[in-house]
């Protein structure tokens, strides 16, 4: 087990290149079991996640072999074997694994998906669309039980906008019986991502990035080539970390219209933002306003950018109010920001932050993913050293990011543990 360290106050400056999209890649390595050939994907980001993906592929009978960024995956010789334990519960996105093998095979018994801890996280609406393409689901001791005689098309209305629901349902249609219809759609463009593979796999779905879906189900999905999206949220932290600590960054290998919630409020603050085709370069002002942010589904500023932005708000002149609409008890990084000196006050579930505020070096510990990468912006500008514990959650989802902001002029490394602090950090 490692530690990161991070020693505030330099400045960060060049080009910084964004990795294949997490919450796609999540998504499309499990499409592949609905394939009949090989599926290569190509761009994956190298983290822990998708690692995990390919080795329960692999406890599937998948054939998976890696060549960098590419994945070739070979399905031909999977069965629908039960994943009850192991990964499958250390990971959300093991959930997708219910749609893929639910649409190829009919059945599938599937643990509960772990992942990082929001506040509840139900699956109520995945199931529900299972259910109506005519499965049956019965949770026993922990894993899903999925059976379905045949599946057919139906009509589904998504109670709550949810990712993951609209992509299960997407992959356990796309061979059921006439045509499915999903309403209240999310409408990411990581489901737009999942639905262009489906597509080249064969499937026929229209209106993906639209809050309706109509797939219209096929015999047999095919093994094709696919390149992933850019990830919105990596290039999001990173834009984040430049107006914390730029002096001039560019951001290749972006979509910028995937991140216009974003750089709205990166304006509206003080921050000069240039957008190219596939690039941004990030221009901070040396005094940056405080604004107002309510996390939304797409096209709104996205949940997964509202820790590492709260760390930012710690410096600019006036509050700033966050409030996460789509997971209310997201606010596990603030009690470590207030530890290093973050004047933040939470209110009816939102963090009111009062800026602006020199923080200080301190040892914290990233609870999930963002506030993991909350925390290492809050280390690029602490005065001190930053030592922070809970690197599985970085790993997950940041690939490579010590040495990303390394190359930028970050002072940041990793060191061992000691078998004291590992414990320590267990019973913590
Ligand atoms: N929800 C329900 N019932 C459901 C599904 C969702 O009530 O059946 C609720 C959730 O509790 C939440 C809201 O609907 O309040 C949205 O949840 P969604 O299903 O969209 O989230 P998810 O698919 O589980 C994905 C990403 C998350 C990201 C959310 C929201 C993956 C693997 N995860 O989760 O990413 O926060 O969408 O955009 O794609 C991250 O990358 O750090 C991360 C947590």
């Amino acid at each position: 087990m490692q530690k990161m360290f991070v020693e505030g106050g330099h400045k960060l400056k060049g080009k910084v290149r964004i990795g294949g999209a997490k919450n796609s890649a999540v998504a499309l390595l499990p499409a592949a079991i609905l394939a009949d050939s090989e599926v290569t994907i190509e761009g994956l980001p190298e983290i822990s996640d998708v690692y995990a993906l390919g080795e329960l592929l692999e406890e599937i009978g998948g054939d998976v072999t890696w060549d960098g960024h590419t994945a070739h995956i070979d399905p031909t010789r999977m069965i629908s074997m039960p994943l009850p334990n192991g990964l499958v519960k250390q990971l959300r996105a093991s959930y997708y694994f219910m749609g893929a093998m639910l649409g190829k095979f009919n059945r599938a018994v599937i643990g509960l998906p772990g992942g990082c801890y929001l506040g509840p996280r139900p699956i109520d609406q995945h199931i529900k669309g299972f259910e109506a393409l005519g499965a049956e689901v019965t949770n026993e001791k922990g894993a899903m039980y999925l059976r379905a005689k045949e599946l057919r098309g139906a009509t589904i209305y998504l109670d709550v906008v949810s990712v993951g629901a609209t992509i299960n349902i997407m992959l356990a249609a796309v061979r059921a019986k006439g045509r499915t219809v999903i309403e209240n759609a999310a409408k990411e463009p990581e489901i737009i991502d999942v639905a262009t593979l489906l597509t080249s796999m064969g499937a026929n779905i229209k209106g993906a990035g639209t809050d309706v879906i109509r797939i219209d189900g096929v015999e047999e999905l095919h093994g094709c080539k696919h390149t992933i999206i850019p990830d919105r949220i990596e290039a999001g932290t990173y834009a984040i970390a430049a107006a914390a600590m730029g002096e001039e960054i560019i951001i290749d290998n972006v979509i910028p219209q995937h991140l216009e919630s974003l750089t709205a409020k990166l304006t509206e603050m003080g921050v000069a933002i240039e957008e190219q085709d596939d690039q941004m370069r990030i221009r901070p002002n040396d005094v940056l306003t405080g604004v107002d942010v309510k996390t939304l589904v797409y096209p709104g500023f996205p949940t997964d950018l509202q820790q590492p932005f709260t760390s930012l708000l710690t410096k600019t002149k006036g509050p700033g109010v966050i409030t996460d609409t789509i997971y209310n008890a997201r606010l596990k990084h603030i009690d470590e920001l207030r530890r290093m000196n973050a004047v933040v006050k939470v209110e009816g579930g939102s963090a009111i932050v009062s800026g602006p505020t020199q923080l200080e070096g301190a040892r914290v510990k990233a609870s999930d993913l963002r506030a993991g990468a909350a925390l290492i912006i809050a280390g690029l500008m602490a005065d001190g050293i930053t030592e922070i514990t809970g690197l599985e959650h970085i790993q997950r989802g940041y690939e490579d990011i010590t040495g990303k902001l390394t190359s930028l002029g970050a002072k940041i490394w990793l060191e061992d543990m000691t078998d004291e602090e590992i414990e320590q950090f267990q019973h913590s």
